[in-house]
């Protein structure tokens, strides 16, 4: 694997601009690839006004949809019309009425556990990307969409846990999550997760406060530790900055 790459922090003014920085991020992103594009979305009420904006018209209109596909980095283990499951969420705001149906890849949970959930899903991805192995040079996400939890947990790679150790498998298996919902999980690895040309964090609010003061520190968390090959983005609104780093843009 390539070292990571470079880490930006952007600061904003309050969530809406977060939302808009975002979606300008992501069509930046679509317009630079002219072929078949795939975004890796996440779960959380962090995207949910990035996800409105994309319905738009100002949006919807500029995204390529034929060629566009939709992933997700994490899923609760509950069935995929469940109001908890991340993609469903996703769907219901933004991509049921816009994207090809075939373009929409969740994390299938109608399976025995959680864990067979993640082999589907990596074989998903594996013929998706058309190798089983990551390509330094050939990433599989043009951008990964990440949220930070509480503890420093980002998708469902809880600190601690066996998890954010894997370096070999794309796709796991977490019988128990450490934050409400507390329901099984299924989660992108560390090394799917890097394969992409930006992965953007979208943290907002001062109840995100706490949490970034840590990350910003750089403690050893899933939260810092989740980086990409390419580009890694902290869009970070004034609510959730720390003080002392006030003054960063
Ligand atoms: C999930 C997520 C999770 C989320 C963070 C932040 O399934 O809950 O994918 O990793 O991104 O917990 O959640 P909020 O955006 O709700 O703060």
């Amino acid at each position: 694997m390539t070292p990571a790459g470079e880490r930006q922090l952007i600061v904003v003014d309050s969530a809406a601009e977060l939302a808009h920085t975002a979606a300008g991020r992501l069509l930046a992103r679509m317009a630079a690839n002219p072929d078949r594009i795939a975004i890796c979305l996440t779960g959380g009420s962090s995207p949910k006004q990035l996800y409105q904006l994309l319905a738009t018209e100002a949006y919807r209109d500029k995204i390529p949809w034929q060629r566009l596909h939709w992933f997700i980095g994490d899923e609760r283990f509950v069935p995929v019309d469940d109001a908890l499951n991340n993609m469903a969420t996703a769907r219901a705001i933004f991509l049921d009425r816009n994207a090809p149906p075939a373009n929409i890849h969740p994390i299938p949970t109608a399976t025995e556990n959680p864990d067979e959930s993640a082999r589907a899903y990596e074989r998903a991805l594996q013929a998706f990307y058309g190798a089983d192995r990551l390509d330094p040079s050939k990433p599989l996400f043009d951008l990964v969409l990440m949220g930070a939890g509480p503890d420093g947990h980002t998708a469902s790679l809880f600190p601690g846990y066996p998890a954010i150790e894997e370096t070999a498998r794309w796709v796991v298996g977490v019988p128990q999550a450490t934050v409400a919902p507390f329901v099984p999980r299924v989660t992108l690895t560390l090394p799917a997760l890097a394969s992409c040309r930006e992965m953007l964090f979208e943290i907002a609010g001062s109840e995100k406060r706490p949490i970034l003061t840590r990350l910003l520190d750089g403690e050893n968390l899933p939260a810092v530790r989740a980086r990409s090959n390419g580009k890694t983005v902290w869009l970070v609104d004034e609510a959730a900055l720390p003080e002392d780093f006030r003054g960063e843009r």
